[in-house]
């Protein structure tokens, strides 16, 4: 049995989001492969691996968009049954990989979908200053070029000041300059964050800790520099370029 206070799902007191052996399967394919997890409250976690490893599965499965075979999680101890619908009530906020706006909604109006509390204009406009379109506040998402695009996905995220931020390869299609400002807006966010990212020079300056999946099961997990060095990890990682 683990002992690890990282995974050990039989540890149910402490604060925070925890996956519980989670198992998802589609058809005969075996997305997530029992997987375990605590997230620290207030920690930057990363979740990386090759392309079809698992990543976003396990990203719909913290927002109730996939339902595991098995498996469990638990939100402050708590059995949790995550509902995309109560997500935001929740206090978790996700974007989406790619760019995931209404497009017949302003960037406002999108961001405003985002906000929750009794002052949605308010937070609004904070999430958007925060992320540097606030001048775009009026246009259409689709106007905009695509980095800018992504600026407002995380302003609707932020937007419902979450207490767990679910990131999906935020730096998807970004040049260094904005990987830079993104890496500084997600360590200034004083939230717990979940980050997806194929950007390896992102993950390992900003994360506390690192789980790495491969064919959607768990192989590591770690600081930064502790999965730098993992032989399994870098199988893992060559065998995906072979
Ligand atoms: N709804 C679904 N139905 C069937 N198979 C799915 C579904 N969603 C994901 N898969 C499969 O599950 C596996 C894991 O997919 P997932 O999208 O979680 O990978 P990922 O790690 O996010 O990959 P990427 O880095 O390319 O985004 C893949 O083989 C994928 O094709
Ligand atoms: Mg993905």
């Amino acid at each position: 049995m683990s002992t690890d206070p990282r995974t050990d799902p039989a540890d149910t007191t402490d604060q925070g989001l925890a996956l519980h052996h989670i198992t998802v399967r589609f058809g005969g394919l075996l997305a997530l492969d029992d997987v375990s997890l605590r997230i620290t409250p207030g920690h930057i976690v990363g979740i990386i691996g090759p392309n079809g490893a698992g990543k976003t599965t396990l990203f719909n499965v913290i927002c109730g968009f996939v339902t595991p075979q098995s498996g469990a999680l638990s939100l402050d101890g708590k059995p949790f049954s995550p509902r995309p619908h109560h997500l935001n009530r929740r206090g978790i906020a996700r974007t989406l990989q790619g760019v995931g706006q209404f497009g017949g909604m302003t960037v406002l109006e999108n961001v405003l979908v985002g906000a929750r509390s009794r002052k949605p204009e308010a937070d609004a406009w904070e999430a958007l200053e925060r992320c540097g379109v606030a001048e775009h506040a009026r246009a259409l998402p689709g106007s905009l070029p695509y980095a800018k695009r992504k600026r407002v996905e995380l302003a609707r995220a932020l937007a419902a000041k979450p207490r767990i931020l679910m990131l999906d390869e935020p730096a998807g299609g970004l040049d260094a300059d904005e990987i830079r400002w993104l890496a500084d807006l997600i360590q200034d966010a004083k939230t717990t964050v979940l980050l997806v990212e194929h950007h390896m020079e992102l993950v390992m300056s900003v994360c506390d800790e690192i789980l790495v999946l491969d064919f959607g099961k768990p192989i590591a997990l770690g600081t930064p520099a502790e999965i730098r060095t993992n032989d399994k990890v870098a199988e893992a990682y060559l065998g995906a370029a072979a």
